[in-house]
């Protein structure tokens, strides 16, 4: 994700994740209150994996702590300490986080002391690989972050094999052999991240996941119904945008199609398979839910201006995928030109405009056994 605080940065373009934690925030609540309560304990530690930067991320551990704080209280506890850990990749922007913390922030010293509630410390590192020692956690969340691959299956990359993906930013709509290479990479990938945290938790100790992904059971779908796969940032707009760069002679058809996003939208089904084979841990719950893309107010303002309905979308993408484009073409200089392909090509997508997209997520909590 793109740091700072500037227009195409994550944090300025965290609506759709912002939404999709508000939809689950009852979830989370529901979680809290029904997880073990770890008596006599002075501290519990909470990580935040793939905790990016802004508001979500702050406030997303403020409703754990408040909310774990309100339990104790109501039992009757006493109420214990909190360490936060909010962990990366070692690129995501800490320093613009942990200038935002709460009680990092100017003000009083009786002002801060009623802040802290929690002392927080950063973890770089994949969560695909061990983050912290063993026994070490007693909640894990990860908010629309499981859903982006530890990489790219090779096959995808070769010119030899049929999964190939060429012409292609990313998997939905393409060939069969690719979507079975990116299927295997997620199931994985979640092994991976299941085995680890069965690690470093707790008996006893809350895992609670909200993740993009998919209703319907044939991986080929990734995006569910046929509008909001066509206005999906990853899809028809950014093939276009790349397509463009090779008419225009800016890059060669070979960069083009080395380039795929490393995103996968799994189904409940395939969730629930991972944790099985893990057997750490017993599911609570687990829900798709679908998000709307935008508010109906915002869609009935870009109707009126498709180029701020452009501009929105471009800053979105750069949000979310700059550094990568910036790694694979080595050069800001021709990132930015694909972004300013996509924001026309959206702009121009009149017929688009006044459709209502919707991303699917998949929320799932269990308990480390
Ligand atoms: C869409 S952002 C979500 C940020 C925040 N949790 C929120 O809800 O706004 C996804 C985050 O996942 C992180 N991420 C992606 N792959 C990761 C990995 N393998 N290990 C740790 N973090 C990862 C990205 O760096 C990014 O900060």
């Amino acid at each position: 994700m793109q740091g700072g605080n500037g227009d195409g940065s994550y944090a300025r373009n965290s609506e759709a994740p912002a939404s999709a934690i508000a939809l689950s925030k009852e979830l989370l609540l529901n979680a809290i209150n029904c997880m073990n309560l770890f008596r006599g304990e002075p501290s519990l530690r909470i990580a935040d994996l793939g905790c990016g930067t802004g508001i979500n991320t702050l406030s997303a551990i403020d409703f754990v702590v408040e909310s774990i704080k309100k339990r104790y209280a109501r039992e009757s506890i006493s109420v214990p300490e909190f360490e936060a850990f909010f962990s990366d990749l070692p690129l995501n922007d800490f320093n613009t986080l942990f200038r935002s913390l709460p009680h990092l922030c100017p003000r009083g010293i009786d002002e801060m002391q009623k802040q802290h509630s929690y002392y927080a410390a950063g973890v770089p590192g994949s969560f695909y690989e061990r983050l912290f020692p063993r026994g070490k956690l007693h909640v894990a969340i990860s908010l629309s972050a499981l859903h982006w691959m530890s990489r790219i299956p090779e096959a995808v990359l070769d010119k030899s094999s049929p999964a190939w993906n060429q012409g292609r930013a990313w998997i939905d709509g393409a060939r069969k052999e690719v979507v079975e290479a990116y299927a295997k990479q997620s199931e994985e990938d979640l092994k991976s991240f299941l085995r680890c945290r069965a690690e470093e938790m707790v008996p006893g100790g809350l895992l609670f996941i909200l993740m993009a992904g998919r209703s319907d059971e044939h991986p080929q779908n990734q995006l569910g119904d046929p509008y909001s796969r066509a206005k999906h940032p990853f899809t028809q707009a950014m093939d276009q945008a790349w397509n463009d760069l090779v008419k225009e002679n800016l890059i060669d058809e070979e960069t083009r199609d080395a380039f795929n996003i490393p995103a996968y939208m799994r189904s409940k089904e395939e969730i629930e398979r991972a944790f099985n084979q893990c057997e750490a841990f017993d599911i609570k719950s687990l829900k798709f839910s679908r998000v709307m893309e935008h508010s109906k107010e915002k869609q009935e303002k870009w109707m009126r201006d498709p180029v701020s309905y452009g501009k929105t979308k471009a800053n979105l993408v750069r949000a979310t995928l700059r550094p990568i484009i910036d790694a694979h073409l080595r050069s800001s200089h021709l990132s930015q030109e694909i972004f300013k392909r996509f924001e026309k090509r959206v702009a121009e997508d009149m017929k688009m405009l006044n459709k209502t997209c919707y991303y699917g997520i998949i929320v799932v909590s269990a308990i480390r056994k």
